[in-house]
């Protein structure tokens, strides 16, 4: 157990008939709000009616910035960040997944400076202070509602960056799981995929040889992710099951899982960036064909925490599965194709040619992110295991 700080100042309130609360946590806050959304979901599972009917109610003027799309770009935030200001809002309000939740940080975090926001993105500048932002989240998958971090894609550089500063942690986020009934079954299946990534990340990437707090934590949270989006998938109105992958999905990056970890590194999303960047693939399904290929790079170095995964998730010795990391990746990769995500490169039509323009992308994000143990050659060669 490594020494920790563990700091996470966000108000959740979860379950059924929750969203009108909006209205009275946000006006906490402020009194004229940007109403961040997507393409539209929120208008047609009548989200957006209740969101409004609760701001109103609570006497805040709103100005809406909906159309973000899937993978964010900051061409719209920076849109965002004028009306922002011409507007002069005091607060802002995000309603949808992890790609509306970003966008709306970003807006927070650039509607108070001069300066061009990518600057944070790439280290040129620090976030000194931030609009408030409430939440209200509509899809479980990235834990945007729950931490401080944010990514957007820079549509004239491709580069799909990642930023985190304790300020941009969301004042108050709602988590009503019947919200997510309308998830179609290839996003649910995505958000479980990206949950299952997150807590693998840390997992596999910590140094600390004995962390069985921490392990038999996000063992079960690996095992709840995987069985609830099986149970969405066979009725995408089944509450629990809903619920269950929700919460999962927040508890999977708010923080917990890495306290007392000491370092640990991002090195699948690092890959994942760039394929969502250069290929507009969902995140969750460019992660399931970035999994298995940094898995069996990982195994030629070290083996020990896949194999304990396997044995403690998937009943090895139940199934008399001999324990080897082949085994686990297998499973996984099988749990991959059921829920139909893509395990292959192939599969999203990504040809082998492209894989020294991937890593190139992909490298400019582990220089950021300092994963300065992977040289290029190691990302070309993961990435040549995800073929
Ligand atoms: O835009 P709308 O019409 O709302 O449709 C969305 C979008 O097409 C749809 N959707 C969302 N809620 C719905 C719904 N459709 C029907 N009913 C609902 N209730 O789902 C599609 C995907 O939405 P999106 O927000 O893109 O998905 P997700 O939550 O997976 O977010 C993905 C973004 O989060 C970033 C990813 O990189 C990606 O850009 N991440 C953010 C992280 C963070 N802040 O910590 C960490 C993650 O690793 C990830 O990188
Ligand atoms: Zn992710």
């Amino acid at each position: 157990m490594q020494n920790f700080v563990f700091y996470n100042p966000t108000k959740i309130i979860f379950g059924q008939n929750t969203i009108p609360t909006i209205g009275p946590e946000t006006s906490a806050w402020g009194k004229r709000c940007l109403l961040v959304y997507g393409a539209g979901s929120i208008k047609r599972n009548n989200i957006f009616a209740t969101v409004s009917t609760a701001l109103q109610e609570a006497g805040i003027t709103v100005t809406e910035h909906g159309g973000v799309r899937s993978n964010p770009l900051l061409s719209h935030v920076r849109e965002g960040i004028a009306k922002a200001k011409s507007e002069n809002v005091d607060v802002v309000v995000a309603v949808g997944g992890g790609s509306v939740l970003d966008s709306a940080k970003a807006i927070c975090a650039g509607a108070v400076v001069e300066h061009d926001v990518w600057k944070f993105f790439t280290g040129k500048k620090s976030i000194k202070q931030v609009l408030p932002l409430t939440t209200v989240l509509t899809l479980a998958a990235s834990g945007s509602e729950m931490n401080s971090g944010m990514v957007i894609t820079n549509d004239d550089t491709r580069e799909k960056f990642g930023f985190g500063n304790r300020k941009l942690f969301p004042k108050t986020s709602i988590l009503d799981p019947e919200a997510t009934f309308s998830v179609p079954p290839d996003y649910t299946a995505y958000g479980a995929v990206d949950a299952v990534a997150h807590i693998l990340e840390f997992y596999m990437t910590t140094q600390d040889p004995s962390t069985p707090v921490q392990d038999r934590f996000m063992e079960g949270l690996i095992r709840n992710a995987m069985d609830s989006c099986d149970r969405c998938l066979v009725d995408p109105h089944d509450y629990q099951a809903r619920a269950d992958l929700m919460w999962t999905a927040t508890l999977a990056l708010n923080g917990l899982t890495a306290a007392g970890l000491g370092r640990v590194g991002f090195p699948m999303h690092m890959i994942e960036h760039s394929l969502s960047a250069l290929y507009d693939v969902p995140h969750g399904a460019g992660l399931s064909m970035v999994i298995p290929g940094w898995l069996r790079w990982h195994s030629i170095r070290e083996t020990r925490k896949i194999i304990q995964l396997g044995e403690r998730i998937f009943d090895f010795q139940l199934r008399d599965i001999e324990p080897t990391a082949y085994a686990t990746i297998k499973i996984l990769e099988n749990w991959f194709s059921r829920i139909n995500s893509p395990i292959r490169l192939s599969e999203s039509g990504i040809p082998p040619a492209d894989i020294p323009a991937i890593a190139d992308n992909a490298l400019k994000l582990a220089k950021i992110w300092r994963l300065d143990q992977y040289s290029r050659e190691d990302i070309e060669g993961i990435l040549s295991l995800c073929r």
